[in-house]
């Protein structure tokens, strides 16, 4: 238990010392946790597209760590909140794919989720 007490704290100074302050770095770690319970059984836990559930669903969960493409971290902030609100248009007869959060999550909530895929871009 201490040691991943101290391999937490050693990866958030060395997070702070890259230029998040103690505030953004706390946004990425709830961001983390709530990424970790709505979007990582389809999205996987490293973001990669390649969760459990991924295998069972028509169509495969975006690799979420290519967000930025051609755009810039307004661009991930963007496609999260629009993913996670319905109004992305990816066109499909079936109608939406991703499950709608919007009526579930905070804004503040999403915005958090994006902080922390922010950090995962590649
Ligand atoms: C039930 C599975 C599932 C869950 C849970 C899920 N997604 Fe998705 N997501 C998908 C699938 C499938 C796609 C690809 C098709 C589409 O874009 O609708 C996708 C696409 C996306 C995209 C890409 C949109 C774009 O701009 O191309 C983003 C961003 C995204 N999801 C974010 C999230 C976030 C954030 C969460 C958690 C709040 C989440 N997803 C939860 C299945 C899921």
């Amino acid at each position: 238990m201490k040691s991943t007490r101290a391999i937490v704290l050693a990866a958030t100074i060395a997070t702070c010392a890259w230029g998040a302050t103690a505030a953004e770095q706390a946004a990425i770690e709830r961001g983390n946790a709530h990424y970790l319970l709505f979007c990582a059984n389809c999205h996987g836990v490293d973001a990669d597209g390649q969760g459990p559930l991924a295998s069972v669903l028509k169509i495969t969960p975006t690799d979420l760590r290519n967000l930025r493409a051609g755009g810039g971290d307004e661009l991930v902030a963007e496609r999260v909140l629009k993913a996670v609100d319905q109004r992305h248009e990816v066109p499909s007869p079936e109608g939406p794919r991703m499950p709608l959060f919007s009526d579930n999550l905070e804004v503040k909530t999403i915005i958090e989720i994006g902080e922390y895929l922010k950090t995962v871009q590649r």
